[in-house]
């Protein structure tokens, strides 16, 4: 692969101002579309910094059916509306599209508008164009970069990385997707995060929560549990496909079930069959399908073992048997009782000793039906009690499947494009007035947006585990390297590297500081 030496933009790029806020008249509005957009302007700048991209273009009309709306903050009449009405209150934006911030996002497979690569988003207090074209990657105009978490590759991130953009990273996914965010050197290369972390800047916690109402559907009967129970039904339900993963859920599992009766219908320790093959697609899980949700509601309590352990991951294995009216016997985030409606929804594996203990308090609770509802008591009116649960759903701004609140990528974009014009805005106050305005203060994410600890095995100690077992040579390995791939990639930024493809020469380097100084 060729790559020119661009790090002698650098200098030219800091030193450039960018007007912003400059009040124009509306009725000269006037917008070039995407194409145009590179001719005129980003294209011939990222190889001519020091001038300014050409003004021309500047009076084509809006053409309301040309701007697709995806953006967050979008009202729900798509197709009349001017893109005005689409900024919040608090935006009086009215720079056109080439005075516009950019935000890049820089994976493939995620960016969230449709159709075209560029976009403008009028935001609730500014505006920003987005786009997905990797040319602007050096631009002066280009503010952030935002990275999806599960597809970020220390050996594959845009150097050099320039003084005046910051790093936004989004992953709302499993930490064993990527766990170099899972360590301070990784995570702190990002300013701005979103990810299932309360601490995080725009968190997705909740993601696998519809509705506080999604939690008061109702359970199936007692009565008719029990006669499932009869008719040959475990107490117990496990449905998994997804095996070798991180948390290491099956070797507990197979633990449990020599103390319980499970029914085990996945590809992972799988001891009965569907009563019907079409549930055999996973699909059927993932759409929630009539089918699937009927069949598995009729079981009293629901295995919810995430892929992996981390403060605040939580997903639909935690949910969805909770709307089911199952209850979740759950291993997962550790800070899981924050989020629960009430004291008592579910039985947590770290509050037992052993397997045998939990296996013995489910089957006290299967042969108790008082004892048993007590743990459905959430769902009656004014049972949801947990305050934090209720304020947080409450206040966040994104919905799941719901067309009248925006999703949380444009969410998200949108928070970073109304900071990235308030650092704007602040670095050119101090300009101005250095004596009077106090620096910028530089944001960068902490350890506690995203780390989560090393993966340690489900059931047992280390040393119980031979070496050649698949989940010992795996994980902790993963774990452990991803540290390192966060540090060289922290060191290419620090030395300016500008090579992309050194990425495993300060690897190599790195351990052999290490090595030395051991
Ligand atoms: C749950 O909360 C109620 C009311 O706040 C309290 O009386 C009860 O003891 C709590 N139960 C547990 C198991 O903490
Ligand atoms: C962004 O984060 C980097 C560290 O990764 C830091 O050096 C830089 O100052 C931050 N930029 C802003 C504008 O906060
Ligand atoms: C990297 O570049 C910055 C200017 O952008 C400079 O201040 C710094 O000294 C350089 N670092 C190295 C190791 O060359």
């Amino acid at each position: 692969m060729h790559r020119t030496r661009r790090g002698s933009y650098r200098c030219l790029v800091a030193l450039c101002a960018v007007s912003l806020f400059v009040p124009i008249d509306v009725t000269q509005r006037g917008v070039s579309g995407p194409e145009e957009l590179w001719v005129n302007g980003l294209e011939d700048a990222a190889v001519n910094q020091e001038h300014e991209p050409m003004q021309t273009a500047d009076n084509i009309q809006w053409e309301p059916s040309s701007f697709q709306p995806s953006s967050a903050f979008s009202g729900a009449d798509l197709g009349t509306v001017v893109a005005d009405s689409y900024r919040g209150p608090g935006n009086n934006d009215r720079r056109i599209n080439k005075e516009l911030p950019i935000l890049l996002w820089w994976s493939e497979n995620l960016f969230p508008h449709f159709p075209g690569d560029t976009e403008r988003i009028d935001c609730p207090f500014s505006s920003c164009l987005v786009t997905k074209d990797k040319r602007v990657k050096l631009h002066k105009r280009t503010k952030s970069i935002i990275f999806y978490g599960t597809d970020f590759r220390a050996y594959e991130a845009p150097l050099p990385r320039m003084p005046h953009q910051t790093w936004a990273l989004f992953h709302e996914e499993s930490p064993m997707n990527n766990y170099v965010l899972s360590h301070s050197p990784g995570i702190r290369l990002f300013n701005y995060t979103a990810t299932f972390r309360r601490e995080s800047d725009y968190p997705l916690t909740l993601q696998w929560l519809p509705t506080i109402g999604y939690l008061q559907n109702p359970a199936v009967s007692i009565a008719e549990k029990n006669r499932w129970r009869k008719s040959g039904y475990a107490p117990v339900l496990y449905m998994q496909s997804h095996c070798d993963v991180p948390s290491d859920r099956d070797r507990y599992v197979k633990e449990l079930m020599k103390y319980l009766q499970i029914d085990s219908y996945g590809q992972c320790l799988k001891n009965r069959d569907l009563p019907n093959k079409r549930l055999e697609d996973t699909s059927t899980a993932t759409t929630e399908d009539p089918e699937f949700m009927k069949f598995t509601a009729r079981y009293k309590f629901h295995l919810a073992m995430e892929n992996a352990i981390c403060a605040d991951y939580m997903t639909e294995k935690l949910w969805r048997p909770m709307h089911l009216g199952a209850i979740p016997v759950y291993r997962g985030s550790p800070s899981v009782r924050d989020w629960m409606p009430s004291n008592l929804s579910v039985i947590l594996i770290e509050d037992f000793e052993s397997p045998k203990e939990v296996a013995e308090f489910i089957m006290s609770l299967d042969s108790d039906d008082e004892k048993y509802l007590k743990y459905l008591e959430y769902k009656k009116p004014g049972g949801t009690t947990n305050k934090f649960l209720l304020s947080s759903m409450e206040k966040r701004e994104w919905g799941v499947n719901d067309i009248t609140a925006p999703n949380y990528l444009n969410g998200f974009e949108c928070f970073v494009c109304d900071k990235e014009n308030f650092r704007a805005g602040a670095e050119k106050m101090y300009k101005k007035s250095p004596k009077k305005t106090p620096v910028p203060e530089p944001h960068i994410a902490e350890y506690n947006h995203m780390g989560c600890p090393v993966p340690v095995p489900g059931f047992g100690t280390a040393a119980e585990i031979p070496e050649s077992d698949s989940w010992m040579q795996m994980w902790p390995q993963d774990y452990w390297q991803s540290f390192d791939q966060g540090e060289a990639l922290t060191e290419m930024i620090l030395r300016n590297e500008t090579n992309q493809e050194k990425f495993w020469d300060y690897m190599h380097e790195m351990y052999i500081k290490r090595s030395m100084n051991h």
